[in-house]
């Protein structure tokens, strides 16, 4: 296989841990460039991949404007800045790995699809479940018939508590005009594992309800502060910025979430400090200008009668480890995080599957290692020119975003939705 050159576009906190697979397999791939216009971000990418002075950029439209010098583009900008980026470097020649959601409006997913099969380049979008050994193999189990047909999927992602505070009420996904609504900045990875083991049918019928609970100023206590540094109750309160950050940055954690609160320097007591003091992480979440759904359920009809509920929760004890239920005309398939069970009607016995994931130790084992694999796939695909290699290419990927934004309309509209005619339509399944 020969070596891939790829330039990373927004080196913020994903498009550090995709560049990390260069250090993982040197032999394999190479960062060559990169655009972002944080100082910060850029020089410690620069400098950990020994990138050249004339390839570092400060926003991804200089870079685009060169001539193409790399294979393929990471494009890890924030959401409401993917398309443009897209767009452009696929027209431009590079194979394109996309973060999800692929954009915020049907119209641009379908033109980021449309760019990349025009100019003949490869896309990858960052749906990463998809590359978890355990989330293939429930799709294999269906394939084998381990359950007989698919009658009914039942799918629920707990967001915990604080993981939901930090992204969804202060941080970067917590304001739909800033970013997207809940269910496509959070679950368009869930619906896309929905439509997937459903066998890609068309949904024909979608309905979704959700509100924006609890982190609301009518929910803040008189004697709260605005600042959770300056909070007299801020012991009482599991929300509290001071024991998200502080306190793991002073017990020597500097990892995900404290890693992404101070955007020009490295975190530690002082700079942590700091970023509650002044930025958007400090503040209390009483008093944020979120408006994302806490709480969204969608029920969906799939053609051939096929039925799935999901449900998305904040306010949980356990931090995105789904839970699944497949009920099949022959048996019953779980799966809570720890294995695959499956139980079969005939012989009323249950067996567990296990899938082994080698995933090497540095920076990689994101979402149980998926990370890790979503790069190996897509790096082995550009190498040897094999799309197949991909899991969650353009098709299939902008079909499930299309369900994502009928969901929402139903949810805006509150009525059911009808898909359209050409909704869901899938080559093969
Ligand atoms: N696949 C997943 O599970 C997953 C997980 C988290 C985030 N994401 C998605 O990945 C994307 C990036 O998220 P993140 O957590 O890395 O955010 P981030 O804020 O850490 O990184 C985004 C980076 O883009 C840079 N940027 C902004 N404008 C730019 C421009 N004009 N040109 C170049 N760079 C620019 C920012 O400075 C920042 O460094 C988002 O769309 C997010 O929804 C996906």
């Amino acid at each position: 296989m020969s070596k891939v050159r790829v330039i990373v576009v927004g080196a913020g906190s994903r498009g550090d841990i995709y560049s990390n697979f260069a250090t993982i397999h040197p032999d394999r791939m190479k960062v060559v460039g990169v655009a972002d216009p944080r100082k910060f971000a850029r020089t410690k990418l620069q400098q950990r991949h020994n990138i050249d002075n004339e390839n570092v950029f400060e926003d991804w439209e200089s870079m685009a404007g060169r001539e193409k010098f790399a294979d393929a583009a990471l494009i890890c900008t924030p959401d409401r800045l993917h398309k443009d980026p897209a767009v452009a470097f696929a027209q431009r020649g590079y194979h394109i790995l996309l973060e999800k959601p692929m954009a915020t409006t049907p119209e641009d997913c379908t033109a980021i699809v449309s760019a990349c099969t025009g100019s003949g380049v490869m896309l990858s979008v960052g749906h990463v479940l998809r590359y978890d050994p355990t989330i293939h193999r429930i799709k294999e189990l269906i394939e084998e018939g381990a359950i007989g047909d698919v009658i009914h999927i039942q799918h629920f992602e707990p967001v915990g508590f604080y993981h939901f505070a930090h992204s969804f009420v202060r941080g970067n996904w917590r304001n739909e005009a800033e970013s997207s609504f809940a269910l496509l900045a959070k679950s368009c990875h869930d619906i896309d594992l929905i439509h997937h083991w459903a066998g890609a049918r068309r949904c024909v019928k979608v309905s979704s309800f959700g509100s924006v609970s609890h982190f609301n100023k009518a929910n803040k206590p008189a004697d709260a502060g605005d600042r959770c540094l300056d909070c007299p109750i801020e012991p009482q309160c599991p929300y509290s910025a001071k024991k998200i950050y502080l306190d793991a940055v002073k017990q020597g954690h500097s990892g995900w979430p404290v890693s992404v609160i101070c955007p020009n320097s490295y975190p530690d007591i002082e700079s942590v400090t700091e970023a509650l003091r002044s930025g958007p992480y400090g503040r209390c979440v009483y008093q944020c200008d979120n408006d994302v759904c806490t709480n969204q359920v969608v029920n969906m009809e799939f053609e051939g009668g096929v039925t799935a509920a999901f449900s998305m929760v904040a306010f949980t004890e356990k931090l995105c480890q789904r839970q699944t239920t497949i009920y099949g005309s022959k048996g019953e398939l779980s799966y809570d995080g720890n294995g695959v069970r499956v139980f079969d009607f005939l012989t009323q016995s249950s067996t567990k599957h296990r899938p082994h994931s080698d995933v090497p130790a540095f920076g990689m084992n994101g979402h149980g290692g998926a990370d890790y694999h979503l790069m190996n796939a897509f790096i082995s695909a550009v190498a040897t020119n094999d799309p197949s290699l991909i899991c969650s290419g353009p098709e299939e990927t902008l079909l499930s975003h299309l369900l994502v934004f009928e969901a929402e309309r139903s949810r805006l509209q509150g009525q059911v939705v009808h898909c359209g005619a050409d909704h869901g339509k899938q080559q093969g399944t």
